[in-house]
This record gives structure tokens, sequence and C-alpha cells, in this order.
């Protein structure tokens, strides 16, 4: 099986993610790392924990990691997951324990440890704990198999400022420094998110799963869907986070164009912005797979089919 590290701020969208993974046997899931992002750390590390008890997973080990961005204050999100980061089903305190260690030495000890190339990242929120890891022993970034994150936007712009993306806006310095690193990078943008949208028909069958799973998941989609809804008027939600496990696992059902990507840092206008250069007006070289496009219906049917083994 692949080996992976999940990186990530739970979040409705990256529960659906984490449990895409637990139900695939194609990888292992070596940890999961909590960044702050959607809510504050105590929440998403929470959250993780919760999301491994739900799929009886409590062999997971799941580190708490970064609580504030490399050098700005924290943006949330609750204005899209709710208070808790899972608001929808009502949801039981996790018995499970975090690790004591940081997500960040998890992440260096990980990379040290196992063989060159044979470990795929993860990131679904801010990129703070992997830049934090990649600065503080530099000498793993050359052991990262591949970085496949969700994050940025190009033709779609903005969801948090009307350049920016979330994840990539609430750390760009981290992002820069990991799209800077020289890892082969896979990034799953707006773009692409906002095509793998939930519908009734889709959340049905969630729901008719007839398990635990299903239901929550039918749950955590029905409200975050309001808010894209309400917002965009689109037909469902998008599960971003879960595109990022989907294209590991079937690669095949996305497409996109390998380009050089920079992220903005410094202009308060469009902080955050991942500049891609899709047309190649320039000759930098391509850092990035930018994924564009994705086969909703073949997503959908992956997701259903592997939640259903939960
Ligand atoms: C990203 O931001 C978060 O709100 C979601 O979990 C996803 O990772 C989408 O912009
Ligand atoms: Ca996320």
């Amino acid at each position: 099986a692949r080996k992976i590290i999940i990186d990530t701020d739970p979040g409705q969208d990256d529960a659906v993610a984490i449990l895409l993974a637990l139900g695939s046997p194609e990888l292992e899931v070596l940890g999961l790392t909590a960044v702050a992002g959607n809510v504050p750390l105590p929440l998403t590390s929470k959250n993780a924990l919760i999301v491994c008890e739900l799929a009886k997973r409590t062999d997971i080990p799941v580190f708490a990691g970064c609580s504030a961005p490399l050098t700005r204050k924290l943006v949330t999100a609750e204005h899209v997951h709710g208070k808790t980061g899972l608001d929808g089903p009502q949801l039981p305190d996790p018995i499970m324990q975090l690790q004591d260690r940081h997500a960040v030495d998890f992440i260096i000890d990980t990379f040290r440890s196992e063989d060159t190339g044979t470990v795929t990242l993860c990131p679904l929120g801010p990129l703070t704990n992997i830049a934090t890891a990649f600065q503080q022993a530099p000498d793993i970034v050359d052991r990262v198999k591949e970085i496949v994150l969700m994050g940025g936007a190009y033709f779609e712009v903005g969801n948090i400022t009307p350049a920016a993306e979330f994840n990539i806006y609430v750390d760009p310095d981290a992002a820069k420094i990991v799209f800077e690193a020289g890892v082969p990078l896979v990034v799953l943008p707006l773009d692409v998110t906002h095509k793998a949208l939930t519908t009734r028909t889709r959340v049905d069958a969630f729901r008719s799963m007839g398990t635990e799973v299903g239901r929550m998941v039918a749950e955590w989609t029905d409200f975050f869907e309001r808010f894209d809804k309400e917002k965009y008027g689109s037909e469902g939600a998008p599960l971003h986070d879960p595109c990022v496990i989907a294209y590991l696992l079937k690669p095949e059902l996305f497409s996109g164009r390998r380009v050089n990507v920079e992220i903005e840092t410094t202009s308060e206008l469009t902080l955050g912005m991942t500049v891609a250069d899709w047309w190649g007006v320039t000759d930098k070289p391509a850092n990035a797979l930018f994924i564009g496009d994705v086969d909703a219906d073949g997503f959908f049917t992956l997701l259903t089919e592997r939640l259903q083994t939960l």
C-alpha cells in the first residue's frame, strides 16, 4: 500500500477525505497531523480523533501541530464549518488520545526513518506544519515522494478573498516554502473541487448506506452545503479535500496541466493568490501539476463505494 501522512484541519470535507483514505486498502495512513485552520488547533486535533473513532481506527496515531501560521494571525472559517469545525450531527467526545509528539516532529521522524521516496504528504489545510518541518529539517525534503494538496485557485479565484483560496491564504508564507521546495507537487484547487459537488442523489446515497459513517457523512454534507447554496447558489457543496485522496486512488478521474505556480505573499489585495502560469507566458519551469477537471460521477461512485466499507 502507498504510505501517506494526512495533514488536516477538520472540517467536514477533511473528515470525508480521512474516511475515504481509511476505507481504501491501497493506502496506508501512517498518521494524521492536525493544523490550525478551519477552526483553532484544539478543535482540529479533537476532530481528527473523532473521525478515527468513527472509522473504528483508534490505531491511527494523531498528532497536534502548529497552532498559528508562520508569521500571521490565524484566520478561521466557522462561517463555513460551524463553531466546532464539524457542525451538523451530534458528536460524542473522543476517548482516543492525541500522541505526545508534536506533528512536525512526527513528520520529520517519519521521513528520516522510512525509505526515500516512499511517503506521500497529503495536506488538506494551511501548509504551516509542512513548511515548519521543511525549515527545521531540510534533509527530509528530498525524501518526500510527492505532495498532493488541496489549495489554491486559478480560473475560480478566491473563496476567502476575491483572489485567494482559504488554505493558501491562511498561511501564504508556508505555502511559498512548500511550492518552492522542489518536491513533486499535485495541486487540487477550487477549479476542480467546485466540480465535485454534492447533489440530493449523492447525499442520499451516503444516507442510505445504513451505517454510522454513511449517516455522519450525509449530515456533515447537509450542514456544509448550506454555505455554498446560500452564497453561490450552487447545487450542492464542493467536497474539496476528498479530491486529494481520490486523486491518489484514481488519478485517471482528473486532468490538469504542469505549470509554474507562485504564491503571492506581499500584496494586501491578492495575498495568498496562487499565480499559475496556465498559458506558459513565462519561461519559469513547471513546479506543479495543477488539476482543473474531474469526472464527478466517477469521483462520487468511488467515494460511496469506499465509505460503504467502513
Ligand atoms: C479548503 O478550506 C477549508 O475550508 C476546506 O476544508 C478546504 O480544505 C477549501 O478552500
Ligand atoms: Ca481542509
